[in-house]
């Protein structure tokens, strides 16, 4: 608050200067303020609101924003939120040619109004608050704040199909948030969260205006001077959203509506002639209650990992974590929980049961309704669901409702409080005086760097002369390291698992070969080869709609692979996944075999992560994650366990909104052998294949694990699995090897090069490297699961140092 007084101060103390200044609202072209505390802002004709650079509370950086000036706390409608608050010395000054331009203390460029080509007149602060930028020969209005909304919209503000408002991080930091409000270009106001970068909000949608009729759609959102939010639409009908009667007078008060950092859309209002003790009240606020519309099978829900929602008197979530959970940021009460003990299979004590480990708490009326339950019994009774929940290591919470008991694992998403639910949730914790926990090293240990290199060399030469029996030698090892492994699952009970895998409809449309000729215009445009085949563009007209395809001719399928062709199509068929490119159908005629897929407009992983401008930080991240979780549906998931076998970043393909979606998945089977590898038997691509392949040991899932690993460091790195790095003096150097040594000698900044993001985001970073590493160990046993790999990446548990990933190799494949 301190910052607010002083703000005040110098307010009254410059006010009768102003006043001689008669402010019109007019800023003319050159004017600058600077970023510190007694430059005066530019102020609107009543001086409701004023523009310029307000202190942040908890540090000396600035936001450049628009504030409501006559209020006591100068609450911000506007600001930029694709930067960062900025340093004390900052200047923004309206520019002739680039509208508003913002500078760092440097004079280094940091921001600008954006549009081209003509000559500012002057800028213009409206009582609305709005700052409109007027020029060219007519003095159009070339830009306006309301046009670039933040969190907040205001009367007369208008949003326009395609727009959106996001959150920002929380009261105090003004970075985005989670929630959007979001105008779709088909006319559709939704409330979503999601990641901010990718636009993803479909399965995590907790209001939806159904206003996306194609005859008559949503055009514009409209915040009226009356206060009153709604759709207008193509045939000029009106859809209010709210408040639809009101008492409270717009000559009295001001108005607002914000999408909180909580994710609630509010609508405030504040008396204009205040009095210190007045505030912002609550008008309206949708959804009616977060904790029960954020629905979806991905994301969190209204409050973070493992927390429990319950809504407050004033629609507002109140987020909990659990008995014996404590926050994964202890400054963020909105974000997820984690136990405050160890849950885990692996680390059973040898001599102690479950039952003397962990006991249970009980909570009335509390849901996890999506995606974590992995296991259902029905008919079962309280004390049959609290006794399978303990024994089992893997149950973090039971939920016994209505006769059934659903067990869930970590992480819980959409906790809320229900009490509609009439359930009971077992909340699994660690009694405080069970057994020390003793974690066991499955893996070797870590030789220091020196050491390593030291045995890489013996091992060369031994390995050189001794190649049978060095692959013996290793077959050997990993036997003994994993035997004790072994014995802990083998010591684990089993559970009688019901059959819960419901029998799933495919949909899989049947094409004729003839109707493809005609779709892909007889194969004209060849959108790409793969190891598999061609794929061509084409449109297909599913009822009314036109759909763009990517037509796949599978052109070198072995003979005794089509009997298998239906079978597989069954299996594809019915995967549905966010991270995976639909299949909407196939042909299967004579000798024709075509896939028809989803087309996907932004091209693959590869052309995007090895073009000249690295992708952001960000983007890259994210598509890591993504892609791990299509991974595990395809692992996990899935009725039948799919294997894809060439994980690699060609077989990412990117949709419009850069979401990752795999390709090519489910094909492995039809494949016996593939075209880019010159080993027979092996599928997949060099580089990208796990050693098990040469070895001839058991082929599992994990293979995937491996390719992903080396996909993972190419993605942090934006270099190829094996690239020129340095202007030749390490020619081929084979990134998998030299990730693990920057990794060893600390050293990160040169695995990601310039990249000024990631090394800010250098907790994640780390832990994405360490991920990395731990997924392309050559002993697939030490590999993680997907899922563990996901979670990993999300933060969600916890990653270890990896150890050498060859630590038995005498040289590792390229
Ligand atoms: C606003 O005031 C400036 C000088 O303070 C003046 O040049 C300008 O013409 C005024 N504009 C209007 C619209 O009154
Ligand atoms: C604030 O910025 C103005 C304009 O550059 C400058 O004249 C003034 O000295 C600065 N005040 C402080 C306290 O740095
Ligand atoms: C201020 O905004 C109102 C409402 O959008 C608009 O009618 C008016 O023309 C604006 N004033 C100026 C001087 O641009
Ligand atoms: C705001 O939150 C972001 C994202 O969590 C964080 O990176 C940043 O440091 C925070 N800023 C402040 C001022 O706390
Ligand atoms: C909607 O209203 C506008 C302005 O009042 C008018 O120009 C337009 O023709 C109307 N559209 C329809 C479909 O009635
Ligand atoms: C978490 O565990 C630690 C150590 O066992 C204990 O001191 C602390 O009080 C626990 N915190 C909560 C919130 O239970
Ligand atoms: C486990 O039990 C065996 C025999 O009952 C005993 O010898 C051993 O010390 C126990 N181990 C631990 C860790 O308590
Ligand atoms: C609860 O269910 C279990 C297994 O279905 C059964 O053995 C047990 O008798 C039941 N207990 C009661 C109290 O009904
Ligand atoms: C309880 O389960 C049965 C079937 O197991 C179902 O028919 C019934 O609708 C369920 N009742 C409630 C309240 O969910």
């Amino acid at each position: 608050m301190a910052y607010a007084s002083i703000h005040l101060i110098f307010f009254i103390f410059l006010f009768p200067i102003h006043a001689l200044a008669q402010n019109n609202g007019t800023v003319a072209v050159g004017r600058i303020i600077t970023a510190n505390e007694t430059s005066s802002p530019w102020l609107s004709p009543s001086e409701d609101f004023a523009f310029g650079f307000q202190r942040l509370k908890d540090c000396d950086m600035f936001l450049l924003s628009i504030w409501y000036n006559k209020i006591p706390d100068k609450t911000v409608v506007w600001y930029v939120n694709t930067i960062d608050p900025v340093p004390r010395g900052s200047k923004v000054e309206l520019n002739s040619n680039f509208g508003l331009v913002l500078r760092g203390p440097q004079d280094e460029a940091l921001w600008n109004s954006e549009f081209t080509s003509n000559q500012v007149d002057h800028g213009f602060l409206n009582d609305t608050g709005n700052f409109i930028i007027k020029g060219g020969s007519d003095k159009r209005w070339l830009w306006e704040s309301f046009r670039l909304p933040t969190n907040t919209l205001l009367p007369f503000q208008e949003l326009e199909t395609g727009s959106r408002l996001i959150s920002r991080q929380s009261e105090t930091n003004f970075s985005r948030g989670r929630f959007y409000l979001r105008f779709r270009n088909d006319g559709n106001l939704v409330l979503a969260t999601g990641s901010v970068l990718t636009n993803v909000d479909d399965d995590a949608m907790y209001y939806e205006s159904k206003t996306s009729d194609p005859l008559n759609s949503g055009y514009r959102v409209i915040f009226n001077s009356k206060g009153t939010i709604f759709i207008l639409k193509k045939n000029n009908e009106t859809q209010i959203l709210g408040p639809v009667s009101t008492s409270v007078s717009t000559s009295e008060n001001y108005f607002r509506a914000t999408i909180d950092f909580d994710g609630v859309f509010t609508m405030y209002y504040h008396p204009m002639f205040s009095t210190t003790n007045s505030k912002w009240s609550a008008l309206w606020s949708m959804p009616d209650n977060i904790c029960l519309s954020i629905k979806g099978e991905r994301g969190s829900g209204a409050c973070g990992f493992n927390s429990i929602c319950s809504l407050t008197n004033d629609q507002k979530p109140n987020c909990e974590c659990p008995e014996r959970y404590v926050l994964l940021d202890p400054n963020n009460k909105y974000g997820s929980c984690i136990p405050n003990f160890t849950l885990s299979c692996a680390q059973v004590e040898p001599n102690s049961t479950d039952e003397e480990v962990y006991d249970l708490t009980v909570h009335d009326d509390v849901g996890w309704p999506s995606a974590s339950d992995y296991e259902i019994i029905n008919p079962s009774n309280e004390s049959f669901c609290r006794q399978s929940c303990l024994q089992d290591c893997l149950c973090a919470v039971a939920i016994f409702r209505n006769d059934s008991c659903w067990k869930k694992k970590l992480p819980l998403s959409n906790g809320r409080v229900d009490i509609k639910l009439k359930g009971r949730a077992f909340i699994k914790y660690r009694k405080s005086d069970a057994p020390n926990f003793n974690p066991r090293s499955i893996c070797p240990p870590v030789p220091p760097v020196q050491e390593r290199w030291k045995d890489r060399i013996t091992l060369i030469l031994v390995g050189s002369v001794f190649l049978g029996s060095s692959l013996f030698v290793n077959l050997l090892l990993i036997g003994t390291t994993c035997f004790g492994r072994y014995l802990i699952f083998w010591k684990k009970k089993i559970m009688i698992h019901p059959n819960t895998n419901a029998v799933v409809e495919t949909n899989l449309h049947c094409f004729a070969y003839k109707e493809l000729v005609e779709a892909t215009n007889g194969f004209k445009e060849e959108l790409g080869k793969g190891a598999c085949g061609v794929v061509y563009k084409g449109e297909w007209q599913k009822s009314s709609r036109k759909i763009i395809v990517a037509v796949k001719k599978l052109d070198r399928m072995p003979r005794d692979a089509e009997k298998e062709f239906r079978a597989e199509m069954n299996t594809i068929g019915q995967t549905n996944h966010k991270n995976l490119v639909r299949l909407f159908g196939f042909c299967d005629e004579g000798q024709h075999r075509l896939l028809v897929y989803e087309y996907m407009c932004n091209g693959n992983l590869a052309s995007l992560l090895f073009c000249d401008k690295k992708p952001r930080w960000n983007l890259r991240s994210q598509i890591a994650i993504e892609i791990a979780r299509g991974l595990v549906y395809l692992h996990d998931e899935c009725s039948t366990q799919i294997s894809h076998c060439d994980i690699k970043p060609q077989n990412i393909l990117l949709d419009d909104h850069y979401n990752a979606r795999i390709s090519d998945f489910g094909l492995a089977k039809l494949l016996a052998t593939n075209q880019s590898s010159t080993l027979s038997g092996i599928r997949g691509t060099k580089g990208y294949v796990a050693p098990e392949w040469y070895r001839e040991t058991k082929i599992t899932v994990k293979v995937d694990v491996y390719s992903f690993g080396v996909m993972l460091l190419e993605i942090i790195s934006c270099r190829r699995k094996v690239d020129d790095i340095e202007s030749g003096e390490r020619a081929n150097t084979i990134l998998t090897d030299w990730a693990w040594d920057c990794f060893q000698e600390g050293r990160l900044d040169i695995l990601v090069g310039n990249d000024f993001e990631a090394l800010e985001d250098e907790l994640k970073l780390e832990r994405f490297v360490m991920v990395g590493i731990w997924c392309i160990q050559e002993d697939s046993t030490c590999r993680p699961t997907m899922r563990k790999v996901s979670q990993m990446l999300e933060g969600i548990v916890e990653v270890m140092v990896p150890p050498c990933p060859y630590p038995f190799s005498f040289t590792s494949q390229g």
